[in-house]
């Protein structure tokens, strides 16, 4: 079977696989936001960087190849990934001690793991318009960290509720519906694009605080060990 080295471990992949599937397909963790094994990727948060024979890659978009030396595990990453995180922090309200998804949030979890114990940039505090119109779904696109993932999940439902509309600072998640509003659309609340949210942009209502502190998902695993529990086994399994 064909190999490349990451971190100097001998890593196997199958034809078409990309780094960060191998890497997770063998146990080990890549920081990312905007993957998930069962999409293509979207390439957008660039957590997954590594460097592929000396050059700064995507390991989510990079196609494995036979022989590549590729470095994760550097503190030059470690830095790169921890001022990725701070300035995703600032481009939204991320307000962890009043957000109903604390120590659910990939975002916040991914705060700690990369060392973030400031902002370091400054807050933008955008204004971004929330929608409440749905009975079970509420969407506060302030806490959108323009992952995509919605989009996807949803696209592959069929339903093809949300999209995301213009570019750069004006970049702005959109819902496909005669007004433009979640409430009018036919997202349900068991939907994978109403569960999926990375952060807490999407939320399903009437669920917020239920899990006590000390019992959440990232109370007491980081982001990798969740990760690799939960996603790498849907590597190579199924892409929609
Ligand atoms: S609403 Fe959530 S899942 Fe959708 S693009 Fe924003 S952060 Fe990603
Ligand atoms: S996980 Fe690769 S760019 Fe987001």
């Amino acid at each position: 079977m064909a190999t490349f080295t990451l971190d100097g471990r001998e890593i196997p992949f199958e034809p078409g696989q990309t780094l960060i599937e191998a890497a997770m397909a063998a146990g080990i963790y890549i920081p990312h936001l905007c993957w998930h094994p069962r999409f293509e990727p979207h390439g957008s948060c660039k957590l997954c960087t590594v460097k592929v024979n000396g050059r700064l890659c995507s390991a989510c978009t990079f196609p494995a190849a036979e022989g590549q030396e590729v470095v994760s595990d550097a503190d030059e990453l470690r830095q790169l990934r921890r001022r990725l995180t701070q300035m995703l922090f600032v481009e939204g309200n991320h307000v962890c001690p009043s957000c109903e998804k604390s120590g659910q949030c990939e975002l916040q979890a991914m705060g700690y793991y990369v060392g973030m114990t400031d902002s370091h940039y400054p807050h933008f505090y955008p204004l971004r318009e929330i929608d409440a119109s749905h009975p079970q779904v509420l969407l506060d696109r302030d806490r959108c960290i323009f992952c995509e993932l919605c989009v996807r999940a949803s696209r592959a439902e069929g339903k093809n509720v949300f999209e995301l509309a213009g570019r750069g600072v004006h970049t702005r998640l959109v819902v496909n519906s005669p007004t433009g509003k979640l409430g009018d659309s036919d997202l349900e609340a068991d939907d994978l694009a109403a569960n999926i949210c990375p952060v807490g942009a999407i939320l399903i209502r009437e669920t917020a605080f239920r899990i006590p502190i000390g019992q959440r998902k990232y109370d007491h695993r980081t982001i990798a060990e969740v990760s690799l529990e939960e996603e790498a086994p849907l590597v190579g399994k199924h892409r929609d």
